[in-house]
């Protein structure tokens, strides 16, 4: 079964094409990133009007690469939320226009839960549940129990700003531009984590917070002149106060909660030092989809639409996009 995937949820213009939930046969993506760079972060407006400009060709890559024309499909998957309203709706109605003129069925799918499905691509074992989901990304922090297809408990959140936004926004007070993690990173590993920065660990609860840790970077660049550190040091001590915490917390939820497995999604999870935590830490086996397909993808929300289609799950044509769109209940 071949699933059409379309994603426009933020700033990447992408469209896949997936066998069976786990093939994948296109993956085409066009990253607005250079684009929103230059103002330090994403503009909406800039972002859906790019999406206008590049959907159309994006679409007909991914179609080409797969070597299939529409009558091949099964369905037709599309992100619709969480993400900016403006940009959503390029990627929705694009899906409902093909579904429309080809007579296919067609899937809202949320973001969220499209991250969790990057860990059903390209493997050879299926996930198994119980498992515990950590979805770490620029918008959204979240600790979630996945015990089916579909089925989510919402354990925790982060309440204030996303790892990912720490990172965006840790990495601009360092001066190191946008977007923040893969600069981090890469700083980090020139630096020792020797700097005191402060860890929220929020005890007794599954939540999560960073902009404690974002104001103590912003005092100690503030206090450069007294105290000498380097970039890097600062990059390195950054990032491990964000992975100590990610790490601690999941890592103490998998062994209450007893899950089979941890399955790590986001495009923060594309930050391979933050993965080797979790697999030196955890008690049970650690899944986390390669970078290319942490970061946002059509990929992933062509097997997360699959997943739904054998549920017998399928949109009616007049559905809105939904731009505060949560995961679990
Ligand atoms: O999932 P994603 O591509 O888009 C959203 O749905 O938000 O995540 C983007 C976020 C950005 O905040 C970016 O800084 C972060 O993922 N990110 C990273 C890395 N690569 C991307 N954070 C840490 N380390 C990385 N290597
Ligand atoms: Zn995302």
């Amino acid at each position: 079964m071949k699933v059409l995937g379309i994603e426009t949820s933020c700033d990447e213009t992408a469209a896949a094409v997936v066998a069976d939930g786990t093939t994948i046969l296109s993956n085409v993506i066009t990253s607005q990133v250079d684009i929103h760079a230059r103002y330090g972060g994403i503009v909406p407006e800039v972002a859906s009007r790019q999406h206008l400009l590049t959907i159309l060709p994006v679409l007909k890559q991914a179609m080409m690469e797969a070597g299939v024309a529409f009558g091949d499909l099964q369905g037709v998957a599309v992100t619709i939320g969480p993400g900016l309203p403006g940009s959503l709706l390029v990627g929705v109605n694009l899906a409902k226009a093909i579904v429309l003129a080809h007579n296919l069925p067609l899937i809202g799918v949320n973001h969220l839960e499209a991250h969790v499905y990057a860990n059903w691509l390209e493997r050879s074992e299926p996930p198994l549940f119980p498992n515990l989901c950590l979805i770490v990304s620029g918008g959204h922090t979240d600790l979630v129990l996945m015990e089916g297809h579909g089925q989510f408990k919402k354990l925790g959140q982060t309440r204030d700003d996303a790892a990912g936004e720490a990172f965006d926004k840790g990495a601009r007070l360092l001066g190191l531009g946008y977007p923040g993690g893969p600069i981090i990173e890469k700083t980090a590993k020139k630096g020792v984590a020797s700097l005191p920065l402060p860890r929220a660990w929020l005890k007794d609860s599954d939540d999560f917070s960073f902009s404690g840790l974002k104001t103590a970077l912003l005092h100690l660049v503030r206090e450069k002149e007294t105290v000498n550190f380097s970039i890097a040091d600062a990059a390195a001590s950054f990032q491990q106060a964000i992975v100590d915490v990610l790490v601690t917390k999941t890592v103490d939820a998998a062994k209450r909660l007893q899950v089979k497995q941890l399955l790590l999604s986001g495009g923060v999870i594309a930050n391979r030092a933050l993965c080797q935590h979790f697999v030196n830490s955890s008690p049970v086996p650690v899944l986390f989809p390669p970078p290319r397909l942490c970061t946002d993808n059509a990929a992933m929300v062509a097997s997360c639409g699959y997943y739904h289609f054998k549920l017998g799950e399928i949109s009616s044509h007049d559905f809105d996009v939904i731009p505060s769109l949560r995961l679990g209940v």
